[in-house]
């Protein structure tokens, strides 16, 4: 899927792909996921890929259904890992993002169960500790991530990395952990949990650390919502306070896909 134009946002070094919609879009992601995941399945027999919730990447999930329907991609030699999860949740509470991979993606693809990694809602708060840093060790054993899906919240976090007070390089070194929502993101869960009442104000989350490292990042935003963010993101400082600027840090191996809308404020 070509990319409509390719934007170059001064000072950012970020490769910016900007497509007509977001259904594009969804598949010029969808498409970098099926190349990755090849070459290193080739090289090294396996894929490592971390994966993303949200209502953004649903249709590239979609799509990558459909192609292993179709028979033109398998995950029988893929791992994965989700960027987040709520705190406290059971997996098989419908708004869990453990079910929300199985709905949109985990049944219905050739992914082994055991290698479908989810931060787990359940364990004991005495526990969340050493169970991040036990999914950032399998992280690091199954030789770190080879692709990064990303999505961005209004307030600039990945995954669930909320704005922080911390210097960049602090932030940049967070490891997988348990953290408290920010209050722009549990206004938009409200849209999920019904009300603002219902919204689990917890979750565990990868961290900074790992994201960063992944040897390829593809930050998908679609939609007007996203555009004052995305803007923030690629031209202003880079800060802990705009979570997402911090892949600027790393931008050789970022691409930002974006649908017409998402990259209004770019110029
Ligand atoms: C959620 C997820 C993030 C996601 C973001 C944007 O809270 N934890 O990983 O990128 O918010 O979500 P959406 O794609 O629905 O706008």
């Amino acid at each position: 899927m070509p990319a409509e134009r390719t934007l170059h946002v001064a000072d950012s070094n970020s490769t910016v792909l900007v497509f007509a919609d977001a259904d594009a879009a969804a598949k010029a992601a969808a498409d970098r996921i099926a190349r990755v995941a090849a070459d290193a399945v080739k090289a090294r027999g396996k894929a490592v890929l971390g994966l993303a919730t949200g209502a953004t990447p649903e249709k590239v999930y979609e799509e990558l259904a459909a192609r292993v329907k179709a028979g033109a991609l398998s995950f029988r030699d893929v791992t994965t890992y989700n960027l987040d999860e709520y705190y406290p949740i059971q997996p098989l509470d419908p708004l869990s993002y453990r079910s929300y991979m199985h709905r949109h993606l985990f049944g219905r693809v050739d992914l082994a169960p055991n290698r479908a990694h989810v931060l787990d809602g359940t364990v004991p708060e005495s526990a969340a500790a050493e169970h991040a840093a036990q999914f950032d060790r399998w992280i690091d054993a199954d030789g770190g991530l080879d692709l990064q899906l990303l999505g961005i919240g209004r307030n600039g976090h990945i995954g669930f990395n909320e704005p922080a007070d911390l210097s960049a390089e602090a932030f940049a070194a967070l490891p997988t952990r348990l953290v408290d929502l920010h209050p722009i993101t549990r206004a938009d869960a409200v849209r999920e949990f019904g009300s603002p009442e219902a919204v689990i104000p917890r979750a565990l989350t990868m961290g900074v650390r790992q994201i960063l490292a992944a040897r390829s990042i593809v930050m998908l935003a679609t939609g007007a919502k996203k555009a004052a963010i995305v803007a923030e993101a690629l031209k202003g400082p880079v800060s802990a306070a705009v979570p997402a600027s911090l892949l600027r840090t790393v931008a050789d191996r970022v691409v930002w896909l974006l649908d017409e809308p998402a990259a209004a404020e770019l110029g």
